[in-house]
């Protein structure tokens, strides 16, 4: 079978799709909030602490999985476990991103309809729900499903190579812009100001979750990704790469929206408020006064928001297609086709109800994202055999041979306990 399947061409290529489904709204919309009100550079240094301590070993215990079958989410399980407790990992891991596409793909189809509002800067009032949103999710998830019929190589990492770097280019033009705008220093000051005080456990639950949301833990996509992974490329290699690309992304996406919603004087939101609602004003904002530049800056930001959530969606797709081509043997187009539908469908509730939205968003990446994050961990380092993993993540003792007993230390101890703690404050808190 193995003969059969796709893979990516090249570490860059790996890179480049795991960076494509990390980057995302996550970074966009949620980061540079969360870094200015828990602390500033206090909880960058935290974000950074919890990406490597924990979110690293656990991407790369869902890689040991993926790479090591060269399966999608359900059939490695198949393959490792099968007829066991465990297989829930691989349900969970195709059905935790069919779930989470059908609401992620409504904020691409949003921010389809505010690239083309970019153009006259003239956006009007913020409707998430109705017709409009509907049409544009429809759009966004045929473009992102469409990517994905075109297979591994030609459709998913194309993709990736041309936006991931594209997505830094622009990010940092439009940081340059911001940060040099009159009263931004307010804005930069606001990321960077440390305060220690704010850094309390809750702080820590917070950055965690963001850090396991943005890195697409938990879901089967690491684990599916992976599985396009060549044997002897360096699961670590790549996944540092990774790891760092989102971290740079983020912090670049703060620097490049906090300084401009300052210098506008508008207090600083999060989420769909945060993007479709303030930066807006902040945009038409500057066009007041350099109506082209104010353009400019917003078609290039919508233009990197819609590419940044297009990398993810198809990250997501690719999981249930994955499934479908490889256990049910459906053709990949068709299958596209199945999961597109799928995902219109279950979206259709939080299209006309931003409450069914949250409720979909918040059960999905707390509950759904916690659960699988902890069977993974559970998994690789309890119930593989600990040579069976160290075969994996050293190449069959070529490479990483030094760092293999502390990752095993984190997923088997560290790990474990970490996430049940999350798991149970996110009822808590
Ligand atoms: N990591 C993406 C982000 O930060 C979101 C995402 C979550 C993508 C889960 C795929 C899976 O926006």
């Amino acid at each position: 079978m193995a003969t059969t399947r796709d893979h990516f061409g090249s570490r860059a290529a790996v890179i480049m799709a795991m960076a494509g489904s990390a980057i995302g709204l996550g970074n966009i919309w949620r980061f540079p909030y969360m870094v200015g009100e828990y602390g500033g550079a206090a909880f960058i240094l935290v974000y950074i602490l919890c990406s490597f301590i924990l979110s690293f070993p656990i991407f790369l215990s869902e890689a040991v999985i993926g790479r090591g079958t060269h399966a999608n989410a359900i059939g490695a399980m198949k393959q490792l476990a099968p007829r066991s407790g465990w297989m829930a990992l691989g349900y969970l891991g195709v059905i935790t991103p069919m779930v989470i596409v059908s609401y992620y793909s409504i904020v691409g189809g949003w921010s389809i309809e505010y690239f083309f509002k970019s153009f006259t800067l003239n956006f009007g009032e913020f409707r998430p729900t109705g017709w409009v949103p509907l049409i544009f999710n429809t759009i966004f998830l045929a473009c992102s499903a469409g990517i994905v019929a075109f297979g591994v190589k030609d459709g998913i990492e194309k993709f990736n190579k041309i936006s991931i770097p594209l997505l830094f280019v622009l990010i940092v033009l439009i940081m340059i812009y911001s940060v040099n705008m009159p009263g931004a220093e307010k804005g930069v000051e606001y990321l960077v100001k440390p305060d220690f005080s704010k850094l309390t456990g809750r702080t820590f639950a917070f950055a965690l979750g963001q850090s396991f949301y943005s890195m697409s833990l938990g879901m089967g996509i690491v684990v599916t990704y992976s599985s396009y992974v060549h044997k002897d490329e360096n699961l670590v290699a790549s996944g540092v790469g990774t790891v760092l690309a989102a971290l740079l992304f983020s912090i670049l996406a703060g620097f490049a929206i906090m300084p401009a919603v300052f210098s506008a004087g508008i207090a600083p939101s999060s989420g769909p408020g945060l993007v479709y609602e303030t930066l807006p004003h902040v945009f038409s904002g500057m066009g007041a006064s350099y109506p082209i530049i104010g353009t400019i800056v917003a078609v290039l930001f919508f233009f990197s928001v819609v590419v940044a959530a297009m990398t993810s969606s198809i990250s997501l797709i690719e999981v249930g297609v994955a499934f479908l081509v490889e256990e049910k043997g459906i053709k990949r187009r068709t299958a596209c086709l199945l999961v597109f539908l799928l995902a219109w469908v279950l979206g259709i509730a939080s299209v006309f109800s931003m409450n069914a939205f949250g409720k979909v968003d918040a059960f999905s990446s707390n509950f759904l994202l916690t659960a699988g994050v902890l069977l993974v961990v559970l998994f690789v380092g309890w119930k593989m055999k600990k040579e069976a993993v160290r075969e994996e993540i050293t190449n069959r003792g070529t490479v990483n041979n030094k760092i293999f007993d502390v990752f095993y230390f984190l997923v088997r101890y560290v790990a474990p306990i970490v996430v049940v703690i999350i798991f149970i404050s996110n009822f808590v808190l």
